[in-house]
């Protein structure tokens, strides 16, 4: 019989014998991989060794558990680089924010504009992105910033940007990608406010002058900004829809470039989880979904495809409601089990805020499961005080 103390046992370990707790009970079978939520069990009851007549084995078979455990130890050392990060993005995005007001504000009044300073926000966005693609959780965050145009086109820039980055893109083609949805708005701001701000329906001579801005935009980029062709198509083409049921040219598939395509699902995306001045913004879930109705006829998609799955379904930064009626944030997701989430608890059962740290891994814990994802803004929670 050989004794093994819990501190050395390993998630994914096997024994050619069960291991047993005591004499009657089984921690796991033979050949059956010891998982991470067993050694927590055991710590919890104050246990500190376990038995089995069996020897360890070695090798592939236990492999899905170990490849568990380290894409958890994974989740957790990102989510640690993202917190990291947070006020270098928040910092970036402001200063990429007043960039674009800068040049829209160039663009009003007719004047030229360059890029140079715009290029290097793009750099460093491009730097942190590079290190964790999940900063774009901290964008919608942004509230306090005024020009509401110049946020939305920032927060496009960098969801098209991680798209880019996830289509293995070189660093100038992401760097491209992210200056021309940076200026996707470039038409927008020579139309008259009031038609652009308006919350009732448009009347026909209003939405031809909205639809114009595609063209606009293209005309200006390249008049007052010298901006290249390639860049500046992805304005001109960014409401073309992959059906032929966009504006201006109703270009269909891959008549659009690949950047106006990425720039279309982005700037969808971002209008959806943008607060309006006339109804809150719709929570991460709710946008997803309602991408994926719509997503069919107007994105491309292999591009929606790619972008879902960097979300994931319960996208980082998610609300949760678990069974046992503790709410967690989102802060990973390990592969191939987009239900069952990294889970970071942030109240008890009885609403309390959570002391300490407390991370579930709902891949391991059988027990748990999501019952719904939680409105912040209803909850009470306030996300960035725990980011
Ligand atoms: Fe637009």
């Amino acid at each position: 019989m050989k004794r093994i103390l819990v501190e050395e046992l390993k998630p994914g370990m096997r024994f050619t014998k069960e291991v047993m707790i005591d004499s009657s009970n089984v921690l796991a079978g033979a050949n059956v991989p010891i998982q991470e939520s067993d050694i927590k069990r055991l710590m919890k009851w104050g246990i500190s060794e376990v038995t089995t007549e069996g020897q360890l084995l070695t090798g592939a078979a236990g492999g899905s558990s170990v490849a568990i455990s380290e894409q958890f130890n994974k989740v957790l050392d990102d989510y640690n680089v993202l917190i990291s990060l947070k006020d270098q993005l928040i910092e970036v995005h402001t200063r990429t924010v007043k960039e674009v007001s800068r040049i829209h504000t160039a663009i009003r009044n007719d004047r030229m504009f360059n890029i140079q300073e715009l290029t290097k926000c793009v750099e460093d966005i491009y730097n942190l992105i590079r290190q964790n693609r999940n900063v774009f959780l901290f964008v919608q965050r942004q509230e306090n910033e005024k020009d509401t145009m110049a946020v939305h086109s920032v927060n496009s820039a960098i969801y098209a940007m991680v798209i880019g980055l996830t289509l293995e893109y070189s660093r100038s083609k992401v760097k491209d990608l992210g200056i021309g949805v940076l200026l996707i708005n470039a038409g927008m701001v020579q139309i008259p406010l009031y038609i652009v701000n308006k919350e009732g329906d448009l009347n026909e001579r209003e939405l031809q002058q909205i639809k114009s801005h595609p063209v606009l935009g293209y005309q200006v980029l390249k008049n007052l900004g010298n901006i290249s062709e390639d860049i500046a198509q992805i304005s001109l083409q960014h409401h073309e829809q992959f059906n032929g049921g966009g504006y201006p040219k109703r270009l269909k598939g891959i008549e659009i470039s690949e950047a106006a395509r990425i720039a279309s699902v982005a700037d969808n995306y971002e209008a959806m989880v943008e607060k309006k001045s006339y109804r809150p913004r719709h929570f991460y879930y709710t946008a997803m979904k309602q991408l994926v109705a719509t997503g069919a006829r107007k994105f491309d998609p292999v591009i929606l495809r790619i972008f879902i799955s960097i979300l994931s379904v319960y996208p980082i930064g998610s609300l949760v409601e678990l069974n046992n009626k503790k709410i967690g944030v989102v802060i990973g997701t390990i592969k191939d089990n987009p239900l069952r989430p990294i889970v970071k608890m942030v109240r008890d059962e009885k609403g309390e805020r959570v002391k300490g740290v407390e991370i579930i891994n709902l891949v391991e814990e059988f027990d748990l499961f999501i019952t719904q994802t939680i409105d912040e803004y209803k909850a009470g929670i306030n996300l960035s005080e725990l980011f």
